[in-house]
């Protein structure tokens, strides 16, 4: 597995108050520079301020590569167009995972695995029964997903290796039955319980939409969720993935880590954006489909409203994925017959904000979220499902970036600084 530690470079000097902290620089596989400036406060007294960790790296990571300034994202190397053209999702799940793709037999021997843990046990499930029926998906997913830690309480050690690989597993096999368990509840339906012999995107499919026992999913269903997984699986220090990550390096275990990316990922700037996509593109159509207004809205600070699905903190350029969702949706709609009036303002959308000077200067393209809800809906899963299959396709990454920390062994627990700027001492001062 290619898992190089980064090449050291000449120290930087950083001079404050006229005290002098050489900081050890590297470099990494892709050229990328830092600077390490965890001794600055001991030498200086000085932290560094960094709202948002817009220029933080808290770790190395061999996982994902993502140049946002020409718009690459490689998993383990591999360019994401290449991987979404030519695998499945758990061939890229166990790449993740593993830092190879597998061979034609690792590849039966995972699948196998992986089936032989898909079925929760009904007395679990039963959870989700508490929940109001409109509850939504993402809170209650949250909850089963630290849920399952308690029915492997005993094998949760995060220094324990083979518990690792077990929960690795056993959380990937099981987060289909999940989600569908929370789309069902919704409905007020019936659980369905995974069918051997399915692929994963059929299987989760089956769990979701089967009535009764004919039901099969047309092949370019299946096709269409395995690329959306496929470009969801992993986007290297995001939010939610640095999340895990955060509550990872307190040694809680990997349920309870990745329960909290999951809600991470909920937030309308982060994996809710493709549900607020949605939700956007339809007021849109109730508004007479008035574009201008909504780019002016979109510009205007007071308004608090911003062109959902637009706009990355890494990408200054196009999201690659973005552009492969933009064709497999017209692909997708094709195939299927579909019309979406949705598509046709999303792309009018995406036309005048390409060429308006706010959205150009400020390098704000057309993210993951903007189309991918149209070929959710296409699959006939409701706007409040959006977030939770991001989550579905982003499990991987989020087990693969844990078990690269904790297995590194060398992270310390995150404890960022802050600057107070609340009262200085005052007495308290009774009767
Ligand atoms: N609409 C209008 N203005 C925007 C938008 C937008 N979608 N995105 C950024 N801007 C403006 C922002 O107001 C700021 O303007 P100014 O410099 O005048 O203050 C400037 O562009 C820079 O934006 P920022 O908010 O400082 O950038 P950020 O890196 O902190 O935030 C973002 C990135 C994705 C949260 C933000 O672009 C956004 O809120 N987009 C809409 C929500 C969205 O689509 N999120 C999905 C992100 S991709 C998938 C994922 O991560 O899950």
């Amino acid at each position: 597995m290619n898992n190089t530690k980064p090449t050291p470079g000449k120290p930087a000097q950083i001079i404050v108050d006229g005290k002098t902290l050489e900081c050890p620089t590297f470099v990494g596989t892709e050229n990328e520079k830092a600077m390490d400036i965890s001794k600055l406060r001991d030498s200086t007294g000085y932290v560094t301020f960094d709202n948002g960790y817009a220029n933080t790296s808290p770790t190395t990571s061999s996982i994902t590569y993502l140049d946002g300034d020409n718009g690459i994202l490689q998993y383990r190397g591999y360019p994401i167009e290449q991987l979404a053209s030519q695998s499945t999702f758990l061939e890229v799940a166990f790449l993740l995972m593993n830092g190879e793709l597998p061979s034609k037999t690792e590849l039966e021997a995972f699948e196998k695995e992986i089936e032989s843990h898909q079925t929760v046990d009904e007395s679990f499930l039963k959870f989700f029964d508490i929940f109001p029926k409109k509850a939504h998906p993402m809170a209650m997913l949250t909850g089963a997903t630290v849920g399952l830690s308690t029915i492997y309480q005993t094998e949760v050690d995060p220094a324990n290796k083979d518990f690792t690989k077990k929960n690795a597993i056993r959380l990937l096999a099981q987060f289909p039955a999940l989600t569908a368990a929370a789309y069902r509840h919704g409905k007020g339906e019936k659980r369905v319980a995974p069918k051997k012999g399915l692929d994963y995107a059929s299987n989760f499919m089956h769990m979701m939409f089967s009535q009764n026992d004919s039901y099969s999913v047309p092949k370019e269903i299946v096709a269409a969720l395995n690329l959306l997984l496929i470009l969801h699986a992993d986007h290297e220090q995001n939010c939610s993935t640095s999340t895990v990550r955060l509550v990872g390096s307190s040694a809680a275990n990997l349920y309870a880590s990745v329960a909290a990316g999951i809600t991470a990922l909920w937030g309308p700037l982060h994996g809710g954006a493709n549900q607020a996509v949605m939700e956007m593109l339809e007021e849109i159509q109730k508004d007479g489909g008035d574009i201008a207004k909504t780019i002016a809205k979109a510009k205007d600070k007071a308004s608090g409203f911003k062109l959902m699905g637009f706009g990355h903190r890494v990408y200054k350029n196009f999201d690659p994925r973005a552009k492969i969702i933009k064709v497999a949706c017209d692909q997708v709609l094709k195939t299927m017959g579909i019309q979406n009036p949705l598509l046709d303002i999303a792309k009018k959308l995406e036309e005048a904000a390409l060429k308006d000077t706010y959205f150009i200067e400020k390098k704000l393209y057309p993210n993951v979220d903007f189309y991918s809800g149209i070929i959710y809906s296409a699959l006939k899963i409701p706007t409040d499902m959006f977030t939770p299959m991001f989550a579905l396709g982003r499990m991987p990454g989020w087990v693969a970036q844990w078990k690269e920390m904790v297995e590194g062994g060398t992270t310390k627990i995150g404890r960022p600084r802050q600057i107070y700027t609340g009262y200085t001492k005052r007495d308290l001062k009774r009767g």
